[in-house]
């Protein structure tokens, strides 16, 4: 491959990527008919913010500025659309434990709720920054992100707060687990959850989100809060059978959730219950991979005719990833995906899990967020994993990278 020799968009002018080796477009009426919608020796157009034009490169219109996309792939944008980033502090020794043979509880969480509650807004948010730049460095352009390690008013309100500042998809995660201040009377933490911090949180929140699980919520706190966040106008996702089966996968269909994510404990009921809803199942190997836990079985998912989405679930506990690639190169090696099924997943599927249809896929009207790599298609992204091959990132039309 050659080099890129591109200029840089500003956003406002038109730029027509050409010379792309296999472009994913997620438009399988496009190109080779796939889900993905391959085309080969492909250019893309773009306008302002958005992709105006998808096609043969040969046929590109003339536009102010030319990128040589030097014979690289190009894919939409991940869409990252599970993430815990505004906290405080690590967990290694927690990691370093684990990898000696102990077992991953959500009791950690309280480690980095004290550290979160300690630390300063500044704090804070530079390490959102950091997180959220690395995201970017590997190649995606739209994350979803949670409070949850607040669980105060003041602490969750502060969280949400600084994620909204630098995304539009911020979930409350009040119910992350029953506040160590309210060990001795949960009940009391709902109401709390579901009152004076709903009140305080919903401003800056799109979505509410509960961990559904032994020693977190059960299925009828979790229907409480999520039911009092839709009256509050915000929609639901779950965190749903992770560490063992519960009712958060059905509870999810019930509500219409955009979302059961983690789908690790399913029955066949499950399944089909996924199956007949518009609840995409959102899978995120990096909790397997960081807890040494079995793998969620995305082929039985996929084969059943569920929406897959795949994401990081970036976490200082049980997921201390930013990395897309790496989260789809799990995938195809250990959950039964096909790098198409994968990288469509981290796509189209992501942007499905946060009901978009701007993002996620790149033709006409949709936004100009894409991503190129050192690397003539997509399946490198499994093929190669662990390597740093996110060489461009164009997003809302602007070249960040
Ligand atoms: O999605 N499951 C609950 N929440 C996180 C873990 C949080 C932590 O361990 O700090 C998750 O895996
Ligand atoms: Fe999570």
């Amino acid at each position: 491959m050659s080099s890129s020799t591109g200029s840089t968009s500003t956003g406002s002018t038109s730029t027509v990527i050409t010379n792309i080796a296999t472009l994913v477009t997620n438009d399988p009426s496009l190109g080779d008919g796939s889900p993905l919608g391959l085309v080969r020796d492909a250019a893309v157009v773009i306008e302002g913010d958005r992709v105006v034009w998808t096609g043969d490169s040969s046929k590109a219109p003339a536009t102010d500025n030319r990128v040589d996309a030097g014979g690289r792939a190009a894919l939409p944008g991940f869409v990252d659309s599970h993430s815990h980033l505004v906290f405080a502090g690590d967990r290694t020794e927690e990691f370093n434990a684990r990898m000696s043979g102990r077992g991953y509880t959500a009791g950690g969480i309280r480690t980095t709720v004290a550290a979160t509650r300690a630390a300063s807004d500044g704090e804070l948010e530079a390490n959102l920054v950091r997180y959220l730049t690395e995201a970017l460095h590997q190649g995606t352009t739209t994350i979803e992100t949670k409070s949850g390690y607040g669980l105060t008013v003041a602490d969750e309100s502060r969280a949400l707060r600084l994620a909204a500042a630098h995304t539009d998809e911020v979930t409350y995660l009040g119910a992350h687990i029953v506040s160590p201040d309210f060990a001795d009377d949960p009940a009391a933490y709902v109401a709390l959850v579901t009152g004076e911090m709903l009140d305080a949180c919903a401003p800056y929140a799109r979505w509410i989100d509960v961990f559904c699980e032994k020693g977190a919520f059960d299925g009828d706190q979790a229907r409480a809060i999520l039911t009092a966040g839709r009256a509050k106008g915000l929609h639901p996702r779950i965190h749903a059978n992770q560490l063992s089966h519960g009712p958060g996968v059905q509870l999810a269909v019930e509500l219409d959730a955009a979302s059961a994510d983690h789908c690790t404990h399913l029955t066949d009921a499950d399944v089909d219950a996924l199956a007949n809803s518009d609840t995409v199942a959102t899978l995120l190997p990096g909790a397997e991979f960081s807890t040494r836990a079995a793998w969620p079985d995305a082929r039985r998912l996929l084969d059943a005719g569920v929406t897959v989405a795949l994401s990081t679930d970036c976490n200082p506990g049980s997921s201390f990833t930013s990395s897309v690639p790496f989260c789809v190169a799990l995938a195809v090696r250990d959950m039964g995906m096909t790098p198409d099924e994968a990288v469509w997943s981290a796509t189209a599927g992501g942007a499905a899990a946060l009901r978009r249809t701007d993002i996620g896929r790149l033709t006409p009207g949709a936004y100009a967020d894409l991503t190129l790599l050192d690397a003539p298609s997509h399946v490198h992204l499994a093929y190669r994993p662990g390597v740093p091959l996110v060489s461009g990132v164009w997003r809302r039309g602007v070249r960040e990278l």
